[in-house]
């Protein structure tokens, strides 16, 4: 009897693929980005130096990332404004430099980075401070480049990420976007006791019902067999599923090679609709409550004209079953953190489907983990 081991199977902790483990790791990594962060029903952020009257005085944020990271930033852009009230503007960092940014002292430059080596990334930090701006960086790995020179770093402890498609540090990262705004807000004193504790509460609470969603992989399996063989795949949501949606198209992309677009649902008239023909698969995401019913209108139009549809929506909205193929229902949480659930299916939705396809999944063609080159 010979056992087949060795090391790298091993650091995959069983599973066959670095990516899968990253995927069932996220419980884990969003709960020691959270935890050490709250104290006393406050959030608390060592060492940061942002204190109410720098933060009273912003005139505008820049959130500044690549890739998976950016998309971390437009989640950002709707919870910092809905709660601080202060202008967001995302931008990848590889137009940053380029663009004659609006920045001044009074301006805040977020960059977010799970290497921080993104060499756009650094050239877009200095830029911004050369240009007078404070800059607050999100970063995963310890005493990177981009750490060591930010004005100020929120760690993400997501801990190494191995598969060159992120999930783990996407998720971390919406964490600390979270922790930031929310830590802005209460020293600006905006929020109530209650608002505050409710806030607080819904960061506390999602581990666990990011380990629930991830109980049932079985089911996202089986859609992805269904439909592995797709030529294209539409995601789409608006607001903050619109946000979530341009990751679940990345994703995809990335690993299996899938032609893929995520759209805000209220565009999709403007053009993209001509693309869906009978058997094209829309991923419609449903989970903001306000704009659940313009969704159910969107799903009604791609079905018309053939779309198979696989809904997200959240625990009790049954109603979506009547009009989609499939509905992956997310347990019910705060709206502000429903971005962290949300991605979590069409991570395995992507992961499942490159490993039908039989693809290299950790390490996908053309793709590297940290892109040091302009
Ligand atoms: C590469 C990776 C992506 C990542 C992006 C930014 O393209 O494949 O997963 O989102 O770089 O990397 P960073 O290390 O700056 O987050």
């Amino acid at each position: 009897f010979v056992v087949d081991w060795d090391i790298s199977a091993a650091e995959k902790g069983g599973y066959e693929h670095f990516m899968f483990k990253e995927i069932m790791e996220q419980p884990r990594a969003i709960a020691d980005t959270v935890n050490p962060r709250i104290k006393d029903g406050r959030i608390v952020l060592d060492d940061i130096s942002l204190t109410a009257d720098y933060i009273r005085d912003i005139n505008k944020i820049y959130i500044v990332a690549c890739g998976s990271a950016y998309h971390v930033g437009v989640v950002g852009k709707y919870v910092i404004e809905s709660m601080v009230r202060i202008p967001v503007e995302v931008i990848v960092a590889s137009e940053f430099r380029y663009c004659n940014p609006l920045v001044d002292d009074k301006t805040l430059v977020i960059l977010i980075s799970q290497s921080g080596e993104t060499a756009d990334t650094i050239a877009a930090m200095r830029e911004a401070k050369r240009l007078g701006a404070r800059t607050f960086a999100i970063v995963n790995a310890v005493g990177s480049c981009i750490a060591r020179e930010a004005d100020d770093v929120l760690y993400t402890w997501a801990g190494p990420e191995i598969a060159v498609a992120t999930t783990k540090a996407y998720s971390t990262q919406l964490t600390a976007i979270y922790l930031m705004s929310i830590y802005m807000a209460q020293e600006l004193d905006m929020l109530t006791p209650e608002l505050l504790a409710k806030y607080i509460k819904a960061l506390e609470k999602l581990p666990d019902n990011i380990s629930k969603l991830l109980e049932n992989k079985g089911e996202i399996q089986y859609i992805a067999s269904k439909y592995f063989n797709s030529k294209s795949v539409f995601f789409l949501g608006r607001t903050l599923d619109y946000a979530v949606a341009l990751e679940g198209s990345l994703k995809l992309k990335e690993i299996s090679y899938i032609h893929s677009e995520a759209y805000a649902a209220g565009e999709l008239k403007h053009g993209t609709i001509a693309l869906i023909e009978e058997g094209t698969v829309v991923v419609a995401l449903c989970t903001v409550k306000n704009l659940f019913d313009k969704m159910l209108s969107n799903i009604k139009e791609v079905k018309a004209r053939g779309a198979v549809v696989i809904a997200v929506a959240e625990e009790g909205h049954t109603e979506i079953e009547k009009e989609a193929d499939y509905v992956i229902y997310l347990p019910k949480c705060d709206e502000l953190v429903m971005p962290s659930e949300v991605v979590v299916p069409l991570q395995l939705f992507s992961y499942y489907v490159s490993s039908l396809k039989g693809l290299d999944i950790d390490k996908p063609r053309n793709l590297a983990k940290s892109v040091t080159v302009e």
